[in-house]
């Protein structure tokens, strides 16, 4: 009997109730009117006299024990809630407020959109990049001012390792390891070490787009600029070319639109002018090829790259450049239906 008190003790310690069915299970094993203390009481009086004593006590701490344990699970489980009633099930959901695309990232998929549909497809290259992905490959020479402290992090101190300052890196990583026919966009961002304000910032975004083939000529590029233009800004869109320098181009071009807010007829947006310029292009210099082990006996390609700041400030008039890494949700919900 000793031995039967003394089982039962320690199974009581133990016992755990998941809900309130199991607790009341619990309950009738052990305390109820069949249950084990109940058993034993009525065993009691086979008791021999001089246990008595002992028993009657232990058999008393078993029932206080049981009861306190039973107790006990029935507070945890009111407490845990799974008999909350403070929840109103009727009352309205709040509503879930959904971001919106970043307006650098709506003008970006638009230009990636258009410049798909000429059969282009992305390429990406690392941010933290090489001098020679940078500027070597590209035909900078040795003390081209871009290479300068005042436009270029170098990492590290090492001036070798440095932070794109433009995704034309992207155009030598992919002629490396591609022969043509080449035709790739390069979205991303850049890097330059330029004083903040509304008109700069020390990152930016760029799309560069990239054309290699065999009799790949300079009217293919100005057809792609003009299909470009009018996606971009609408069908009356004109273009125009002016002559300009990069050293990865050859001959290179600055590409104007006609003014998309006065229409071309001269305002101040514009300065007066009817044009505002979008982006530089030009046919791939040959150097470049060579450098990147393309024949350019054989082929030729142009290449032409724009900030994306500057596009989506033209669609969107946004006047501060830095508002778009401000992160302010009421400048950003503003594009809210622009997607
Ligand atoms: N990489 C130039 C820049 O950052 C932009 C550019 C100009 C890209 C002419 C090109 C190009 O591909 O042909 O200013």
């Amino acid at each position: 009997m000793i031995e039967k008190i003394n089982t039962l003790l320690a199974e009581v310690e133990n016992i755990k109730a998941g809900n309130v069915e199991e607790l009341e299970a619990l309950r009738i094993k052990y305390l109820s009117k069949k249950g084990e203390v109940s058993m034993l009481m009525n065993d009691f009086r086979n008791v021999p006299a001089e246990q008595k004593r002992e028993v009657g006590m232990m058999l008393n701490q078993l029932k206080e024990k049981a009861q306190a344990r039973i107790n006990d699970l029935k507070e945890a489980l009111e407490n845990s809630g799974s008999v909350d009633d403070s929840i109103d099930l009727t009352r309205t959901a709040y509503p879930v407020p959904f971001g919106t695309r970043h307006p650098l990232s709506i003008v970006k998929n638009e230009i990636c959109d258009i410049l798909k549909r000429l059969g282009f497809s992305i390429a990406e290259g690392p941010e933290i990049e090489d001098d020679w992905h940078v500027f070597s490959a590209l035909n900078f020479a040795d003390d081209h001012p871009a290479r300068d402290m005042q436009d270029t992090f170098f990492i590290a101190r090492n001036p070798e390792t440095v932070l794109r300052t433009h995704t034309s890196s992207v155009q030598i990583r992919v002629m490396e390891k591609q022969q043509p026919p080449i035709r790739i966009i390069c979205p991303g961002r850049v890097y330059r070490n330029e004083a903040i304000s509304y008109r700069a910032h020390c990152f930016f975004h760029q799309v560069e787009a990239l054309y290699i083939d065999k009799d790949v000529s300079f009217a293919d590029l100005k057809q792609a600029l003009l299909f470009l233009a009018k996606e971009l800004f609408g069908p009356e869109t004109k273009i125009r070319l002016r002559p300009s320098y990069f050293p990865f181009t050859e001959p290179s071009a600055e590409m104007d639109i006609s003014c998309n807010i006065c229409g071309g007829k001269g305002c101040p947006f514009c300065k007066h002018t009817g044009w505002v310029e979008i982006l530089g292009c030009g046919m791939v210099d040959p150097n470049v090829l060579d450098n990147c082990g393309i024949d350019s006996k054989v082929y030729s390609g142009y290449a032409l790259g724009m900030g994306v700041e500057r596009i989506t400030n033209l669609k969107y008039r946004v006047k501060d450049l830095r508002m778009f890494s401000e992160n302010d949700t009421r400048f950003l919900e503003q594009f809210e239906n622009a997607q």
